[in-house]
């Protein structure tokens, strides 16, 4: 079969041949992304309404040090440096901010939307050189599947405490009784989107999937790669509503506390 070679040009950046609406995906990752990053930012240097009744917020889950009755470890430690702020979401943010950074969907999609490298399939870019993630930094995106374990452990904390979110003190007589709020919603669904997300990730596919070329003959593992793979084929879904809801779920519980939202006792 005959052949012609083509030489790679690259273009100027952002010139293609492409005619459909190219630059409206990284846009819309760029502005999603940046509105997540600031307020969860913001949220996370607060230090303060995270915790409305048995509501606790996932980005101060689990909540290592605060409150003396609720924290693993109770209040805060005397030896806490005056100058570091005091909040439980510090300690624990870079652990589920790591896993999503170093997400094979993610990396993707930041690298089109943030750095234009480049901005979209068959459009210029604004660098010649290409380094890839076979050399630093971008070899340390490698490191995605130790942060799926801990995104694992994460997903245990968070569930424990949807299960905790069902039990409200009644104010008047301090007994505990079983109940659903909306904020139990907001919490439950945020863990099922985030579990979605989770058990769909690349690395997991790898992890049960087999051996390299070869899916394992176990039936267990089998079904389990078959699922992971089609939550995986809905990954982008699940990392775009998984990241809203954490996001909506400090804020109801915020606003709650804050005494702006008021949380609707549904039994
Ligand atoms: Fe996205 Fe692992 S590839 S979470």
């Amino acid at each position: 079969m005959s052949s012609i070679d083509i030489p790679l040009q690259s273009g100027r950046f952002g010139s293609t041949k492409r005619r459909d609406r190219w630059w409206t995906q990284p846009i819309f990752t760029f502005l999603g992304l940046s509105v997540f990053i600031v307020y969860a930012t913001w949220a996370a240097f607060q230090g303060q309404y995270y915790r409305f009744g048995p509501y606790l917020s996932p980005f101060y889950s689990p909540e290592i040090f605060g409150n003396p009755l609720h924290s693993w470890l109770g209040a805060w430690p005397a030896w806490w440096p005056s100058w570091a702020p005091i909040s439980a979401a510090l300690l624990i943010l870079w652990a589920p901010g790591g896993f999503r950074l170093t997400c094979y969907y993610y990396r993707g999609a930041y690298y089109k939307a943030f750095w234009a490298d480049p901005p979209a399939c068959t459009v210029g870019e604004p660098r010649k050189s290409y380094r890839g993630e076979r050399s630093f930094p971008l070899i340390l995106q490698n490191i995605h599947r130790y942060f799926l374990y801990l995104a694992l452990i994460f997903l245990v904390i968070l569930g424990l405490d949807v299960w905790r979110a069902l039990w409200f003190t009644a104010p008047d007589s301090g007994h505990v009784q079983f109940g659903i709020g909306v904020g139990t919603l907001v919490l439950a669904i945020n863990v099922v989107l985030l579990a979605c997300y989770t058990f769909g990730c690349h690395s997991l596919r790898h992890l049960i999937g087999g051996r390299v070329d070869e899916i394992s003959k176990s039936s267990v593992r089998r079904n389990s790669y078959n699922c992971v793979t089609c939550l995986n084929a809905r990954h982008m879904l699940f990392a775009w509503t998984s990241l809203f809801s954490v996001m909506f779920a400090d804020l109801y519980v915020r606003l709650c506390a804050m005494g702006i939202w008021h949380d609707w006792r549904i039994i």
